[in-house]
Parts: C-alpha cells; structure tokens; sequence
C-alpha cells in the first residue's frame, strides 16, 4: 500500500496522529520514520511538525533511525527483572549477536527494552513485533527467534 493511500484512510483529525504514524512506520521496512513521514501525517491531522516529532520522542514505539526488520523488546520492569528477564536478555544478546539498540548485521532484528508491557502473569516477557512471548527461558527465546528467521 503506497503511502497515500495509508494516510488516506485516516480523517483528518489529531486524535488519529499515533494510529497513522503507526502504520507509516510499519510501511517503512527498516521499521522507522522519516522525515517525509513526519511532515505528510503532520499536514494530514494539522498539526505542526515539531508537535509530531514531540510525539514521536515521547513513545518508545516509534525511531527516526532504520531499525531491523523486526523489533525484539525485553521488559526491564519489576516484575519481568525478578523473573529472569537479564537471563532472558543474555541470551537474547548472544543468539542474536547484538547489543541493546543495536541491530543484526542481516537487518533483520533490533534489540531493544521496554517498561512493562502489561504481561507480568507470564513474566519474564519480551515482545517481537506485536507479539507478546512470555515465561521466557533460553529455549523459548531461540525457538521465538527461529521461528521469524524462518518467516522472513
Ligand atoms: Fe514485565 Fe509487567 S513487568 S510485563
């Protein structure tokens, strides 16, 4: 879908400015947004360019620079810590080759962490993408990791 047409479908309102840089964001495949981006959704909902780039430093979800393919985000919060999630990230570290922010040479992950992603029954979590993987163990992270090697 061009990126017209994404917009396109969004009235033109501010209310939808997080769904509409969302999906800008998910059409770029090194998952980020460009400046281009920034500017059509700010003249899209009439906001300002800077009030976009505001929102868009605010929420972890979104990077002004080329990302992977797909994005890997352990949970640092309580919860998840107490559980094992430093275990979970070590060997997130090693199967992938990369460190905290950083992305596989293939582009095809970035290792990032998140604040609590509202899963701590199953802690410790990480999240691929929009999928939540929880009660982490070494295992499940490479079968996790395996599994969008395989999907690519
Ligand atoms: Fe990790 Fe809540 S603390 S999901």
């Amino acid at each position: 879908m061009t990126k017209d047409a994404i917009v396109g479908r969004y009235p033109r309102s501010p209310e939808v400015l997080l769904s509409l840089l969302h999906d800008l964001q998910k059409a770029n495949r090194e998952n980020y947004l460009t400046p281009e981006d920034l500017a059509r959704a700010a003249s899209h909902v009439g906001l300002t360019p800077t009030e976009v780039r505001d929102a868009v430093t605010f929420y972890s979800m979104f990077s002004l620079r080329p990302r992977g393919r797909h994005i890997v985000r352990v949970c640092e919060s309580p919860n998840c810590h107490l559980a094992g999630a430093w275990s979970a990230l070590a060997e997130l570290r090693r199967a992938l080759g990369v460190d905290v922010g950083e992305t596989t040479a293939d582009g095809l992950f970035t290792l990032e962490l998140t604040s609590c992603l509202g899963a701590c029954a199953v802690a410790p979590v990480m999240m691929v993408d929009d999928e939540v993987v929880g009660n982490l163990t070494p295992e499940r992270v490479r079968e996790t990791l395996d599994r969008y090697r395989e999907a690519k």
